[in-house]
C-alpha cells in the first residue's frame, strides 16, 4: 500500500457525502458512527468526563467526531491533527472550540509534547497509512500520552462480511488496507495493558437486536472494533 501524501486534500469536500453512501447499505450515518464512538469513550473510560483532561483525535478528517468530542467530554481541552491541510481548514472553520493542526505524513514526527494527552484516539486513520510506518507513529502516540493514559485505536473489521463491502464500494478506500483486529492489538500490546472490544453488531434495520451489544464485545464479527491501550 502506497500512501499518497495530503491524498485526503482530494476528498476533504466529498469526504461526508461519499460516506454517507457507502454507509447506506448499514442504514446509519457517518454522524451517527462518530457519535457511537464518542459514547464508546464515555464508557469505557469513565473519568474522562468528569476531568480537564487533554484529547487528541489523530488523524481527525473533517473534525466531526472531534467536535463530538468536544460536546461530550466538555471540560476537556481537545485537539485533532491530520496532513491533509484542506481537511483541517473545513474542521477549524467548522469547529472553533477545537484546535487543529497538520501534521506531515512522510514522517512519523506529532508535534505535541512528551506527556501532553490523557486520551488520544485514532478513528479510520491507521488504515490509510502506510504499514511500515505505523509502529512509528505508535511510538510517538506513546510519545505524547501521560503515564497512565489512554490510546484507543477505533478501526473497520476485516471480518465483518458487510464492513468489506462498505469498504469496497467507498472510493476514500482505494488505496487503505483494514487492519486485521490481532495486528491491531499486538501493535499496542508493548506499550500498556490491551483490551479489545467488538461493536455495532446490527444495522438500523435490526435495530431492536442493540440492547444485545454489551454481551458481545468478544465476539470478533461485529461492524467495527476498538483497541484500548492503556499506558504503562
Ligand atoms: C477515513 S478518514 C477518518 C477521518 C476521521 N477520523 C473520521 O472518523 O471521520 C482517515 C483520515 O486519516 C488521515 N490520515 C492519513 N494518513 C495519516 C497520517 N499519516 N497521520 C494522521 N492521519 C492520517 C486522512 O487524512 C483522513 O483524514
Amino acid at each position: 500500500m502506497n500512501q499518497i501524501p495530503q491524498e485526503f486534500d482530494q476528498f476533504a469536500q466529498q469526504y461526508r457525502p461519499d460516506l454517507d453512501k457507502a454507509l447506506s447499505l448499514s442504514g446509519e450515518s457517518s454522524a451517527y458512527f462518530a457519535q457511537l464512538k464518542v459514547k464508546k469513550l464515555a464508557q469505557w473510560i469513565p473519568l474522562l468526563s468528569n476531568q480537564e483532561a487533554t484529547i487528541l483525535d489523530f488523524g481527525c478528517g473533517d473534525g466531526l467526531m472531534t467536535s463530538f468530542l468536544k460536546q461530550q467530554f466538555s471540560r476537556a481541552a481537545v485537539f485533532g491533527v491530520d496532513p491533509s491541510p484542506k481537511s483541517i481548514e473545513i474542521a477549524q472553520k467548522n469547529y472553533t472550540d477545537v484546535s487543529f493542526s497538520v501534521n506531515s505524513d512522510t514522517t512519523t514526527t506529532l508535534d505535541f509534547p512528551d506527556g501532553m494527552f490523557d486520551v488520544v484516539c485514532a478513528a479510520g486513520a491507521f488504515h490509510h497509512i502506510p504499514f511500515s510506518m505505523h509502529e512509528g507513529y505508535m511510538n510517538e502516540i506513546n510519545r505524547i500520552l501521560k503515564k497512565n493514559g489512554t490510546f484507543v485505536l477505533f478501526e473497520l473489521n476485516p471480518l465483518n462480511p458487510v464492513t468489506v463491502m462498505i469498504f469496497r464500494r467507498n472510493p476514500i478506500d482505494k488505496n487503505a488496507c483494514m487492519l486485521w483486529p490481532w495486528y491491531a492489538r499486538s501493535l499496542n500490546s508493548k506499550y500498556g495493558k490491551v483490551r479489545t472490544k467488538f461493536y455495532s453488531f446490527f444495522p438500523h434495520a435490526l435495530k431492536y437486536l442493540r440492547f444485545t451489544e454489551p454481551f458481545m464485545t468478544k465476539v470478533p464479527f461485529g461492524a467495527l472494533y476498538a483497541v484500548i491501550m492503556n499506558k504503562k
